[in-house]
């Protein structure tokens, strides 16, 4: 751990991310009396410090529209602007002069700026002698390809330490993925049968129904690879994958992420098939002819002992039917024997589903007996909510932003990793092949079937159903 951060600055802060996340985060945690420090906003926009809090105000309003008077008046009152530009000087000396004003040593740099900003930001402030009294977190993308993520690396590192780099990747943020961790080392029935010789395939779906929401123009520069397959879902891949983490420290989990990851194979690009929804060269800021895939489904491989020979089935997509993100494990059919003799059906194969996103909470779809004469076999589901069962949790950038306050790096994507998955997804950067059409309402191109060998996609479960007595 490294000491607690004194101040928040927070560059972007007239931005869309610090609209919609930061400032509704920063509510929360001043609601529940956690945030203690002032938040410092950079904006090269010509705005007054009225306009600024009117600003985090009406962000917050709208996030959270029954937010609490009192809570939203005390995090306004830690709100300062420094408005200036990046290539000015005085823009700098100002802020250093507002850190002094509030006798900060140790601060977080929060660069919610377009990623091509990093390195000009990160310069800056140790042009102007901040850099020694801080940390930075940076947002994603973290670099467009592997070239491109080692040399942000090499720019960062030659001013901020490893240590000091807190990469953002919210997906570690959420309650619902930390718990993959939770779930599988604090449960001694899973980990015997957590392999190759029980597990037959792992799926995992991020479905989003919406579409760009009016970010073409940062759309159509990633697409679902870049800006989901590569961070996100090979995140939850490796902690649906990982050994058991030897300690408690954050290394010794980011360790084992990377193990997992270097043992996964550079992506096969016919085991890949990418989609782009019907209207989506209409959307401002889209090329009129863009390739780009705003679906993709891949087949990972890890060859590990614990992992060899098991897919991993991995699906992103807008405009899809609806919206959810679920990560089933497959187990192997059981044998038939009693079923043969009572001539019924094989039974289905056990699940574990585990609903990451809205309704998060895990399901097992295990087999009972039918009621009747004979030996038949159906599903039944044993499912929990966990809002329900636990209670409301923080949301994502709530946690990141205590954890990077704290100094706390555990949630945060450290470079080896995010080299790692560079590499297992650029083969798919350099040869993407062909984009297949399909309609927005439906669950992506027909030909995502295809990487699949004769299997079918889970469609995702929905919330936890209460248990009831048939009549
Ligand atoms: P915006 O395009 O809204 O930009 C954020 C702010 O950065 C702007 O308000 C602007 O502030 C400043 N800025 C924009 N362009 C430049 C530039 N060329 N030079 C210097 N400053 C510039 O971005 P977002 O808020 O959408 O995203 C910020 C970061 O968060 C990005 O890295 C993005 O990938 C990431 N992110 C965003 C998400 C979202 O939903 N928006 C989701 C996940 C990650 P000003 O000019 O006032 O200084
Ligand atoms: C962001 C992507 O990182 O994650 C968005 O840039 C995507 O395109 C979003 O919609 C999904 O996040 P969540 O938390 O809603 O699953």
């Amino acid at each position: 751990m490294q000491p607690g951060a004194d101040a928040l600055v927070l560059f972007g802060a007239t931005g869309d991310l610090a609209k919609k996340k930061i400032f509704p985060a920063l509510y929360n945690l001043e609601r529940r009396g956690e945030l203690t420090v002032p938040v410092i906003g950079v904006a090269r926009s010509d705005w007054s410090d009225d306009d600024f809090r009117q600003h985090a105000h009406d962000s917050i309003i709208t996030a959270v529209p029954n937010a609490a008077a009192s809570a939203i008046e005390s995090l306004l009152a830690r709100l300062d602007l420094v408005q200036g530009d990046y290539a000015d000087g005085a823009t700098w000396q100002t802020l250093k002069d507002t850190l002094d004003k509030h006798n900060s040593e140790t601060c977080v740099y929060y660069m919610a700026i377009p990623p091509s900003m990093f390195p000009t930001v990160a310069t800056a402030l140790a042009g102007a002698g901040l850099n020694d009294r801080g940390r930075i977190v940076v947002e994603k993308p973290f670099g467009r390809d592997l070239a491109s993520a080692e040399a942000l690396n090499d720019t960062l590192h030659s001013v901020f330490p490893e240590e000091r780099i807190f990469r953002i990747d919210h997906y570690l943020g959420k309650e619902s993925v930390e718990d993959l961790l939770v779930f599988r080392f604090s449960n001694s029935l899973l980990e015997p049968v957590w392999n190759r010789n029980y597990v037959r395939s792992v799926q995992l779906t991020m479905a989003e129904s919406i579409g760009i929401e009016g970010r073409g123009a940062f759309y159509d520069s990633v697409g679902a690879i870049r800006d989901v397959l590569q961070n996100h879902l090979l995140q939850v891949v490796a902690l649906l994958a990982m050994e058991p983490p030897v300690g408690p420290d954050s290394k010794h989990l980011q360790d084992e992420k990377a193990k997992v990851l270097s043992a996964t194979r550079a992506l096969d690009c016919d085991h890949m098939v990418r989609g782009q929804f019907t209207g989506y060269l209409d959307e401002p800021g889209v090329a009129p002819d863009s390739t780009v895939e705003t679906y993709v489904a891949v087949k990972f491989e890890i060859d590990s002992w614990r992992w060899a020979g098991v897919p991993f089935y991995v699906r992103a997509g807008k405009g899809l039917t609806s919206g959810a993100t679920e990560a089933v494990v497959e187990f192997d059919s059981p044998p038939r024997m009693l079923f043969d003799e009572s001539g019924g059906a094989t039974p289905n194969r056990n699940l574990v589903r585990f609903r990451l996103g809205s309704n998060d909470g895990v399901t097992f779809t295990l087999q009972a007996k039918t009621p009747g004469e004979d030996l038949d076999s159906e599903d039944v589901d044993v499912s929990v909510d966990f809002a329900a069962a636990l209670g409301e949790r923080q949301e994502a950038y709530e946690r990141l932003i205590n954890d990077a306050l704290d100094g706390n790096p555990r949630r945060f994507a450290r470079i080896d990793i995010v080299e790692e998955t560079w590499r297992i997804v650029q083969p798919a950067l350099d040869n993407p092949g062909p984009v297949y059409p399909y309609e927005r309402g439906t669950w992506g191109p027909a030909e995502s079937e295809q990487i699949l060998n004769g299997d079918s996609w889970f469609l995702p479960s929905g919330p936890a159903k209460p248990t009831t007595l048939q009549e």
